[in-house]
């Protein structure tokens, strides 16, 4: 099958889809010509599908994906900029969690949504593991304290050291600042030889921060967690992921305990106009 594949009968030869194709791979020359590929294109197709997406009339079928294999987007199911923005400054970082875990189905809900957050190149690469055990979860968060407790051993920065002892003091006074008695785990992974593996993690885990709170659920960035994750081999063997493959992020997930009610303050903007 080609790349491209264009319906003369439904192209009206705006040249659209070679305008907003990013690799410029996609040839038109005027209102006469229907659109073409590139010779030797499909080498630099990102598989995007902005020009099956953008074509206003149906007319552009990409090898991968045909109009009909994507959905419509419905402008009445979009939020207006009050309430994106409202949400957006309502979303806090959960530490308090119920033990009711979420169901397999919300959880897949919602890295079906965190798997279409844009990606270096689109390559899509962030794949992702979910811990539903609170007792593995515990395990793993052992394993950041031995790392800490590693750290504290050698470390000769005393700001961390003071930092790190205090979590591991309230580790072992049964309070843990590690995954927070979250019940689930939710670590975004992605091969260490991408262009920005770290970039691509780090936004897919934003989607899914961002969506679980409009669903209701709270999380957290795992900060401590992840660096472990990146550094102490007994977390790198205990979490198994595929070869070549790094968490570059992670998040503890479940019902929040407590409700905000308040926004509160950050820092003014720190801005150079230009
Ligand atoms: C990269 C990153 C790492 C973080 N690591 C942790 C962590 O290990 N533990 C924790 O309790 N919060 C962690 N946080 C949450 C921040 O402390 C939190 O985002 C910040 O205090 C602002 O609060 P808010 O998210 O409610 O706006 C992390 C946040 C980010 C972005």
């Amino acid at each position: 099958m080609p790349l491209i594949t264009i319906d003369t009968k439904k192209c009206r030869r705006d040249g659209i889809c070679a305008a907003a194709c990013p690799a410029q791979i996609i040839v038109w020359t005027d209102k006469k010509s229907f659109p073409t590929l590139l010779a030797q294109g499909e080498e630099f197709c990102i598989n995007c599908g902005h020009c099956v997406a953008v074509c206003p009339h149906g007319a552009l079928t990409l090898a991968t994906m045909a109009p009909a294999d994507c959905p419509p987007v419905e402008r009445d199911l979009l939020p207006g900029a009050d309430a994106l923005r409202h949400l957006l400054l309502a979303r806090r970082s959960i530490r308090r969690y119920k033990k009711t875990p979420v169901s397999r189905k919300v959880l897949a809900e919602l890295l079906d949504v965190a798997r279409t957050a844009p990606t270096g190149s689109n390559r899509q690469e962030v794949h992702w593991l979910v811990i539903s055990d609170p007792d593995e979860v515990r395990r793993l968060a052992q394993m950041v304290i031995d790392f800490m407790n590693i750290m504290l051993s050698v470390t000769t920065d005393e700001a961390a050291a003071k930092r790190f002892r205090r979590i591991v003091n309230a580790w072992d006074n049964g309070r843990d600042r590690i995954t927070r008695g979250a019940p689930h785990l939710v670590l975004a992974h992605s091969p260490a030889d991408l262009s920005f593996p770290s970039a691509d993690c780090a936004i897919a885990l934003t989607y899914l921060e961002l969506y679980a709170y409009a669903r209701g659920l709270g999380t957290c960035w795992a900060g401590y967690f992840t660096a472990a994750a990146g550094l102490h081999e007994p977390l790198i063997r205990a979490l198994a992921l595929p070869a070549g493959r790094q968490c570059y992020g992670a998040v503890m997930l479940g019902y929040p305990q407590y409700r905000y009610l308040r926004i509160p303050k950050r820092n003014d903007m720190q801005v150079v106009w230009r």
